[in-house]
């Protein structure tokens, strides 16, 4: 997109937001040339259309005629047939080195009001590990496993970006092969107000916010992801998301059906137990694939049907993991142009006209940001919905304390490997609720799977009279919280 003063000035006054310059008389060359690089990214055509039909006109929901339930592979017991088939493939995809490992971690974490990339959060209680130093862990663990390379590519924003590779560098990549690490910035939007005019956060810069995790499918082609994956044989990446500690990087099963069934982009999903969940539900909607968001179910109040045992019928909540085949990244961003955004109406500080900062006290004005799972609609093979149990698999980060929360996933850290030790024979002092007393922690690159740690026990027991912590070595550890 153009960065030239004259080109840009001309598509501001075309798109009615000549405003932006207001200040210009008033920069200094770094202050131009910030408002320039900041229009220079700005899509006038799009954001104009966005602000028609979603700010000037309220748009009608989308009318469905037909709304059924995916059809869910159940949770992957080992001993099915197809399960082990599955397993197999997975395993083969990954031996093979055909799959690659994509992070969204380009969210401004605006709950969790850390100060930092989300990414860099102490999220485990004894040690202080950050949530990308679990998901190292795990990377590194399964690259000695099945001795391959997992390309890493991590989506970052403008905003977190520089910090997030500062930390990579700092922690030498948790020993990773930094050549196997690439980080791509998604593109910025700007906010728009009630009038869908854009919101100057400084004179000399927008209001600005990521695209959405949406981004990253035309991220990936734009920053030469694809490329990449390609010139390595990848034909599939594993999608995932920075805050969710437990989630299986990579995990064969899921991985295996997606290339058995050929699938174009498949999903996790997990049980809904009640209909108002917060929680996108993934469903059929006149035969497309689509995930339908929390908010959105008054709209389509079949979605909160129970059955007769009071089971919730539409059950299959999405905890936002995927796998992606790397020609269907290619399909979708070559149909960017059809691909559904969603707003968001918010709190946006801005300067007014006499350059005063002003903080509202009610949302004033709109987010744009576009949705991974809305690519589920332009699958043209048929997308795998494979069920999960939440405990070692979803534990989403949002804020600090309550639900999604720091204190939940490090509760959930301590419960899941507790069981772990319990099948390795070792017996975890629990309160009444059967919770351990002890925080528990077990490095991802000691053991992945509770089978490879019972194996790796040797059956002897792990003291538990005080919080623990198992080492990639094996080797056990006082409290060396690093906070
Ligand atoms: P969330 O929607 O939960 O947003 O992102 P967030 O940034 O983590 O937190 P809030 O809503 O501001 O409190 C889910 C995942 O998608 C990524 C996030 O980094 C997180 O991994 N994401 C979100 C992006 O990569 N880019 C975006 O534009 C938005």
């Amino acid at each position: 997109m153009a960065e030239n003063e004259q080109e840009l000035r001309a598509a501001a006054r075309e798109f009615g937001q000549e405003h932006v310059f207001h200040f210009w008389d008033s920069l200094d060359e770094a202050g131009r040339a910030s408002l320039l690089h900041d229009l220079g990214q700005v899509d006038f055509k799009l954001m104009a259309r966005l602000a028609k039909e979603w700010i000037l006109n309220k748009p009608e929901p989308e009318h469905f005629k037909e709304i059924s339930p995916v059809p869910v592979i159940p949770k992957t017991d080992p001993s099915r047939p197809d399960a082990q088939e599955a397993w197999e493939a997975g395993e083969a995809a990954l031996r093979a080195g055909r799959v690659g490992l994509f992070l969204v971690a380009g969210g401004q974490g605006t709950r969790l009001g850390f100060d930092g990339p989300k990414g860099s959060y102490p999220i485990g209680g004894i040690t202080g590990k950050t949530l990308f130093e679990y998901h190292a862990d795990k990377v590194v663990a399964l690259q000695r496993t099945y001795g391959c390379v997992l390309p890493w590519y991590i989506m970052v924003s403008e905003a977190n970006g520089p910090a997030t590779e500062a930390f990579f560098r700092d922690n030498d990549c948790f020993g990773l092969n930094a050549k196997d690490i690439a980080f791509l910035t998604q593109r910025m939007v700007p906010c728009m107000d009630e009038n869908g005019k854009f919101l100057l956060e400084r004179s000399d810069h927008l209001a600005m916010n990521p695209n959405g995790h949406g981004g990253c499918l035309t991220a990936m082609v734009e920053c030469g992801v694809l490329d990449d994956a390609r010139s390595r044989g990848v034909d599939f990446l594993s999608y995932f998301q920075v805050d969710n500690w437990a989630v299986k990087v990579a995990d064969p099963y899921f991985i295996g059906y997606h290339v058995l069934r050929g699938s174009s982009m498949s999903s996790k999903n997990h049980r809904k137990h009640f209909p108002r969940e917060a929680v996108g539900v993934h469903c059929l909607c006149d035969g497309e694939y689509r995930v339908i968001e929390y908010s959105e179910l008054d709209i389509y109040p079949q979605l909160l049907e129970t059955d007769s045992e009071g089971k919730v019928v539409y059950y299959a909540g999405n905890p936002a993991i995927h796998i992606l085949s790397v020609d269907f990244v290619q399909q979708v961003y070559e149909k960017f142009d059809e691909f559904p955004w969603h707003l968001a109406h918010k709190k946006i500080a801005y300067i007014d006209d006499s350059g005063a900062l002003v903080l509202p006290e009610k949302p004033n004005g709109y987010k744009f940001e576009t949705f991974v799972f809305d690519a589920l609609r332009f699958a043209t093979h048929p997308p795998v919905a494979l069920e999960i149990d939440p405990p070692g698999e979803y534990t989403p980060t949002k804020q600090f304390d309550g639900e999604n929360s720091v204190v939940e996933a490090r509760a959930s850290m301590s419960r899941y490997w507790s069981h772990w030790l319990d099948a390795a024979g070792t017996t975890v002092p629990r309160d009444s609720a059967g919770n351990p007393t002890i925080a528990i922690e077990i490095s991802p690159r000691f053991a992945l799977t509770q089978e490879q740690f019972v194996t790796k026990s040797k059956a002897k027991p792990w003291p538990v009279t005080q919080d623990l912590y198992i080492d990639g070595s094996g080797v056990v550890r006082a409290s060396i919280n690093r906070n």
